[in-house]
């Protein structure tokens, strides 16, 4: 009975396929065994091969060609963000304190959460485990979410202090098939880094088949569809499917930080961004540093037809990434570095109305691949086929009060991308460097001073000028600081051998003497 059922189930898949011209995928099941059919019946059984499809039509372009369409004459049609919508941590300094405030008295009321993108497949770097679990070889070994979760504490500490009132800060945590139970794991293992475990809220970001270019779904093994997660913008739909955004509104959660699990200097529900977007009534605001290079590869946020959304680099000419402004800087200088604020009003409207309207981008990618007629598993040298992805940034279209707030680069962005033997950008060493020369600053702007060996003041010039130069060995606990405050009392006037390290237990230091 049982076996006759399991038959009937697998011809009606197998028909179900077969209707939407995907009835490959079951090309291998005879050779395979009782569990490995089982196990690809499950994977298939939940796809909708009508709707997958669909999204390689449109994101293809075909039907309505929309994608070509509005790709065309972009350069002309590009403006630069305006300087009224735009708040700068650089060139709007007297205006920090006020912002800062804003946003400590919302985080204060437990109005403010934090959503991290954590379902990416981290192949540039490489390890089996999910990235937030990298550990770039800090003197303390943290890991990316210790850090970030530590963040979280402090500036939870920071509101509880300034407003006499318990806060929580929810972290949303988004993973993927691939890396949501080895993410849980950790969490578990690590006790949630100090946090509330009821604060921590992990959802899962959907998966979509790789196809070839003829939109047929590629298989990773015989029995194993190759399966990729639906990039950072899968996000509105998983806040969808997983009642997140109605957990929000339960908390009473109004503003949500957005951001990439890989920036190793992110600044976890800045509460100065926070209060930027909530001064200029923002529902949708974007945290960019300037790009200052103009073949730098990183998309930049502007408006197209006066609707804002990010351009990337490969979509326009030299000419217009290099046009200048008057006062001499790029004019498309507002590089995107996916951190983002969203009213929870704004993320409602999104999932239940504007979500569906979003087309994939498609990434023609090497994808490895059983080939359908040999059974051969193949390696291929160039792309073969493509990834559906939806981005994070595809729904500021819809923001009836977009806001930009652009940051320094050295204070705020230094993403983990690739692996150290790739090449000298964005990997663990300009990672950790980027980390212990910002530290460095902070002391120094605290009234610290280094020495070297001999006693002799090392100058005060902290940046790194190229990725060979090595940093002051400089670490503090986030639980000590989260942005540079509250230093003096450990470091003013006084001397360090590096390394310094100052964390919960006190500074582990070579001190020289008290000046
Ligand atoms: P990237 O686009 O850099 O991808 O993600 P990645 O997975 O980290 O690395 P590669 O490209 O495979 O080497 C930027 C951010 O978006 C998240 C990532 O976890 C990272 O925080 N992301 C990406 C998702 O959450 N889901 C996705 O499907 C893709």
């Amino acid at each position: 009975m049982e076996a006759d059922g399991a038959a009937a189930g697998a011809a009606a898949l197998g028909q179900r396929l077969a209707e939407g011209g995907q009835g490959h995928v079951l090309r291998f099941w005879p050779e395979l065994g009782a569990e490995a059919r089982r196990a690809l019946a499950a994977e298939l059984r939940d796809m909708d091969v009508a709707e997958i499809n669909r999204f390689f039509r449109r994101a293809r372009g075909d039907g309505g060609g929309a994608a070509e369409v509005t790709a065309a004459g972009l350069d002309a049609r590009m403006q630069p963000v305006p300087r009224d919508v735009l708040g700068s941590a650089s060139r709007d300094r007297e205006l920090l304190p006020r912002w800062e405030s804003r946003g400590l008295a919302e985080i204060a009321g437990s109005r403010v959460a934090a959503l991290l993108l954590a379902g990416g497949q981290g192949t540039r770097l490489g390890v089996p485990y999910p990235k937030g679990m990298y550990d770039v070889g800090l003197p303390s070994r943290k890991t990316l979410f210790h850090l970030q979760a530590q963040r979280l504490r402090r500036l939870q500490q920071l509101a509880e202090e300034q407003h006499g009132t318990h806060c929580n800060i929810p972290w949303y945590i988004m993973t993927s098939g691939r890396t949501m139970e080895s993410t849980k794991e950790f969490f578990v293992k690590h006790h949630y880094f100090g946090l509330k475990k009821e604060n921590v809220i992990f959802f899962q970001q959907g998966m979509l088949p790789a196809l070839g270019f003829d939109g047929k779904i590629l298989l990773e093994e015989k029995g194993k569809v190759a399966m990729a997660p639906d990039g950072n913008g899968g996000l509105y739909r998983a806040l969808g499917a997983h009642g997140i955004v109605e957990d929000m509104e339960r908390r009473g959660v109004q503003s949500v930080h957005v951001y990439c699990v890989d920036n190793i200097l992110v600044k976890v529900a800045d509460p100065r961004f926070i209060g930027f977007c909530l001064e200029k009534g923002a529902d949708c605001g974007a945290k960019v540093v300037e790009k200052t290079n103009p073949t730098e590869p990183v998309g930049v946020v502007c408006r197209v037809d006066g609707v804002y959304q990010v351009v990337e680099y490969s979509e326009i000419s030299l000419a217009t990434a290099q046009k200048r402004g008057p006062d001499g800087r790029l004019l498309f200088n507002a590089g995107n570095i996916a951190n983002h604020y969203f009213t929870t009003a704004f993320l409602k409207d999104v999932v239940n109305t504007y979500e569906p309207q979003l087309q994939h981008h498609v990434a023609e990618k090497k994808i490895p691949h059983v080939d359908i007629t040999t059974g051969q598993r193949i390696q291929p040298e160039k792309p073969n086929g493509i990834k559906m992805e939806k981005f994070v940034f595809d729904i500021f279209q819809f923001s009836k009060k977009f806001v930009v707030y652009e940051v320094l680069r050295e204070d705020e962005f230094s993403p983990l991308k690739n692996a150290d033997s790739q090449n000298g950008k964005d990997n663990p060493t300009t990672a950790r460097h980027a980390l212990m020369s910002l530290h460095h600053c902070w002391v120094l702007n605290a009234g610290g001073h280094f020495v070297d060996e001999n006693g002799t003041r090392i100058p005060a010039i902290p940046r790194l000028k190229d990725a060979n130069d090595l940093p002051i060995q400089c670490e503090i606990s986030p639980l000590i600081s989260y942005g540079g405050e509250g230093l003096e009392k450990y470091v003013k006037g006084r001397e360090f051998c590096a390394p310094l390290i100052i964390d919960e237990d006190g500074i582990h230091e070579l001190v020289k003497n008290g000046v």
